[in-house]
């Protein structure tokens, strides 16, 4: 006898095939009708299969596999008014352009600090920049199959950046940023040219030779015999750039020019900050929906109730004594003068080693105590004061404790990055909802070695808060 298992298998009792040919001719005709409806059925089970996924994921929508696909951002950056016309500053005939050499450090943070010095650098030639996507990872594809939940590898830089495609160079009568992707259509490969821009380590200190040494990458852009396309074949603004004292030295001339004066954050970030407002800071004025081009911008208040703490945390657990070891300075805009808690660092030489270990990892990795009486000591210094907002890449469990610790201490809300970016889709940009909350609060105690760190400080210095009010561990 034929039959079918359960799971629709077909078992054939041999001693039935075997003798009888009679009956055998019927059985294969019979079997054959059955196995074709089985097959038909299977069919439409598999054919159904998506479309059953599909129905799972809208019911349970709470980590969707795939990251969000950023399609209106991706489109405004393909249908800039800047690209749109011919007969533009920047339209294929008469645009000037540059592009630099990808920024390979990983993390939103490393990357926005190049980024502000290579549009500084862009602008002060009159060149447009050619801005890169965010590269969250290397990868060929665009999500990364290897991260779950599933990661883009590269998200538009306009749904982090505001000012990168807004164009509000053009109110300055220079060229407007553009894409990459215009750059690599307008510039045909034979006709890019390469040159370097040197960064002379000697001038870091002096603020007039590194305001000269900036004009100096300006001019060589700007010369008349280099041609329409342009790209610099290494990243001036480099690890070694921000370690050095270029930051400090060319702070005053960098937060005064529109690049800084008109950096916003974008659309999207600003959506999810609005979204918890009333939690962040209660009674405060929403962003509005349309980012104002003005050529002066108007400032935004802080919000004189919140402390933002950054609790950084890094993987590898060598990291602080690492630093105490080379005795590494403050990077960046941390090193800005008159910033509470960055005057000692790098200690004096003579320093022993186990007190300058001790001094590193105070600042570098603070324990709990220390950041409960130091957030009590500054609600007594600064009575407005109310809420907490923490700042952290630490994991679950940390971030926990040091909440609860908080909270027992009598402070009205202690929040964190996971309250306000609260959806999936705000997972993956949730370093520019983070800088931007610490821009605006009342006070901030920063890490020194932390790019983020650094862009808060540049960004506070620049809306012109009083130096008091950011502070490092
Ligand atoms: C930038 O270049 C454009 C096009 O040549 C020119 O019209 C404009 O005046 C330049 N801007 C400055 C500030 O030189
Ligand atoms: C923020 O909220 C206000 C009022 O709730 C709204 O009018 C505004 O469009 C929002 N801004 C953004 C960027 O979504």
């Amino acid at each position: 006898m034929a039959s079918f298992n359960k799971e629709g298998s077909l078992q054939l009792d041999p001693a039935s095939i075997l003798p009888s040919t009679r009956r055998t001719a019927s059985n294969l005709s019979n079997l054959l009708q059955l196995t074709l409806n089985r097959l038909r059925r299977n069919r439409w089970n598999i054919l159904a299969l998506p479309f059953v996924c599909l129905v799972f994921l809208w019911l349970v929508p709470l980590s969707p596999p795939l990251p969000p696909s950023y399609a209106t951002e991706w489109g405004e950056e393909r249908w800039l008014p800047q690209m749109a016309f011919e007969g533009n500053m920047e339209s294929k005939e008469e645009g000037r352009f540059v592009n630099f050499a990808p920024i390979k450090e990983e993390g939103f943070n490393y990357q926005l600090q190049s980024l502000i010095l290579q549009q500084h650098t862009a602008f002060l030639s009159n060149r447009s920049l050619a801005y890169h996507p965010y590269h969250v990872h290397d990868s060929i594809f665009p999500i990364s199959p290897t991260h779950w939940p599933l990661k883009s590898s590269r998200i538009p830089m306009t749904a982090l950046i505001w000012s990168v495609s807004s164009g509000f160079e053009g109110m300055f009568d220079r060229r407007r940023g553009i894409p990459l992707k215009h750059f690599q259509t307008v510039c045909g490969v034979h006709e890019i040219q390469r040159v370097e821009l040197h960064v002379d380590m000697a001038h870091a200190g002096d603020e007039g030779q590194a305001v000269e040494m900036m004009k100096n990458m300006a001019r060589k852009l700007e010369d008349e015999s280099l041609g329409r396309c342009v790209e610099v074949s290494v990243n001036p603004f480099d690890r070694g750039f921000f370690e050095s004292h270029f930051p400090e030295a060319l702070f005053p001339s960098l937060s005064t020019s529109p690049v800084v004066k008109q950096f916003s954050f974008s659309p999207r970030v600003f959506r999810i900050i609005n979204r918890s407002l009333e939690l962040l800071s209660p009674g405060t004025k929403p962003y509005d929906e349309e980012i104002e081009m003005v050529k002066k911008p108007r400032r935004a208040k802080p919000w004189k109730n919140l402390l933002a703490l950054h609790l950084r945390k890094s993987t590898d657990s060598e990291y602080c004594s690492s630093l105490g070891e080379r005795s590494a300075p403050f990077v960046g805009f941390n090193k800005l003068p008159k910033l509470p808690g960055n005057e000692n660092v790098p200690p004096p030489n003579g320093m022993v080693s186990a007190a300058r270990q001790g001094l590193y990892l105070a600042k570098c990795d603070p324990p709990i105590l220390d950041i409960i009486a130091r957030a009590r000591r500054l609600r007594d210094n600064h009575p407005t004061l109310s809420s907490i907002y923490i700042l952290s890449n630490g994991d679950y469990g940390f971030v926990a404790e040091a909440r609860k610790w908080l909270e027992s201490d009598g402070w009205d809300r202690v929040l964190t990055s996971a309250d306000v970016a609260y959806k999936w889709e705000d997972r993956e940009i949730v370093e520019a909802v983070d800088t931007e909350i610490a821009r605006r609060s009342g006070v901030f105690v920063g890490n020194g070695f932390s790019a983020l760190s650094s862009n808060v400080a540049l960004l506070r210095n620049a809306d012109g808060k009083h130096t008091d009010f950011t502070q490092y561990w």
